[in-house]
């Protein structure tokens, strides 16, 4: 029997995330949408593609919560996208009700998944979905290190010219303005970018990871960035389905690591089969901390807001 992922929000997001998961061979997908023939449309599209990617997989959609039944790895991408000039931070009350709706669903269909969240405000949206489900934290995490770290691979890649295949970044902290790159542990095959690239040009590229969402909203106008959001959180579930135990920077709810408690923040941890199976503890330096704390803070905003409302 083949792996089953379930994507629910059959929108921009979720359908970009369908097509990688399909491309990729990586089990069967449902697509579950409120929108009544939205995911049908979309899954059937979908599927007929699958002869041209040679791959044997069954893509179906739903508007019934049902069909997630057995899901491996369930993905909510459901919610309302940020228009420009809206922060993430905004979303947040209309996308909580969504996101704890749609884990009550999950509970019920899909109580054994893995379960991983795409929807912002990212981390208040994680904080959401473990509320509702009480997942331990190996089974309830959140895509957004994984986004906000290719994007600062992309734009290393493309300063020295150099294959993105070559280079590795690391992002800690918040899905949001106070998320840290952190340049000392970003590598072109093995050497630190602080040794390639002068300092107030990284600075000027870290400036652009930090705002890379909000740089996609203001060119679209209408809708927010999808193509690298879907295949970033595949780059996910795979590491899951395959039980890769790869290492990749996830929302995670900390028990005392980097000296936070009960709180979801980015920081590397190790995907395989059980999901969230280790967070990796690396040191940093003083002005690392300094920014690791104040996105901390920021997060623990957020959540203080999102109890207000649930
Ligand atoms: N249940 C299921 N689907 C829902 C629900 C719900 N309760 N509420 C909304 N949706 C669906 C919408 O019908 C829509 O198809 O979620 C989908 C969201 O898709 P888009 O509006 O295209 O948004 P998208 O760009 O995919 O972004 C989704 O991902 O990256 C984040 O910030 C982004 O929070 C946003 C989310």
């Amino acid at each position: 029997m083949r792996p089953k992922i379930s994507i629910i929000g059959a929108g921009m997001v979720g359908a970009q995330a369908a097509y990688v998961a399909a491309g990729k061979e990586l089990g069967d997908i449902v697509l579950v949408d409120v929108v009544e023939g939205v995911p049908q449309g979309k899954g059937l599209d979908l599927y007929e593609a699958t002869p041209l990617f040679d791959v044997d997989v069954n893509v179906i959609g739903s508007n019934d919560y049902a069909s997630i039944k057995g899901s491996d790895v369930v993905i909510v991408t459901a919610g309302v996208p940020r228009k420009s000039g809206m922060s993430r931070d905004e979303l947040l009350s209309i996308n909580a009700k969504i996101v704890s709706d749609i884990s009550k669903q999950i509970v019920t269909y899909a109580p054994k998944c893995i379960l991983i969240i795409v929807t912002n405000p990212l981390d208040a949206m994680v904080y959401v979905a473990k509320k509702v489900t009480k997942f331990p934290r190996e089974r309830v995490f959140g895509m957004a290190g994984v986004l906000d770290s290719t994007r600062f691979r992309t734009f290393i890649a493309d300063e020295l010219k150099v294959s993105v295949e070559d280079v590795t970044a690391f992002v800690l902290g918040g899905h949001g303005d106070t998320m840290v790159p952190l340049a000392r542990y970003s590598t072109v095959a093995g050497i630190p970018i602080t040794e390639l690239i002068p300092k107030n040009r990284l600075d000027q590229i870290i400036d652009r990871v930090r705002n890379g969402g909000g740089e996609i909203v203001n060119l679209l106008k209408t809708g927010s960035a999808f193509y690298a959001p879907g295949a970033a959180v595949i780059e996910m579930a795979e590491a899951v389905l395959k039980d890769k135990k790869r290492v990749l920077p996830c929302s995670v709810f900390l028990e005392g690591e980097y000296g936070v408690k009960e709180l979801p923040i980015g920081v590397p941890v190790k995907l395989g089969a059980k999901g969230m199976e280790q967070v990796m503890e690396i040191t940093l330096n003083a002005e690392e901390k300094k920014l690791f704390q104040k996105t901390v803070d920021a997060v623990k905003n957020l959540i203080h807001d999102t109890d207000k409302i649930m």
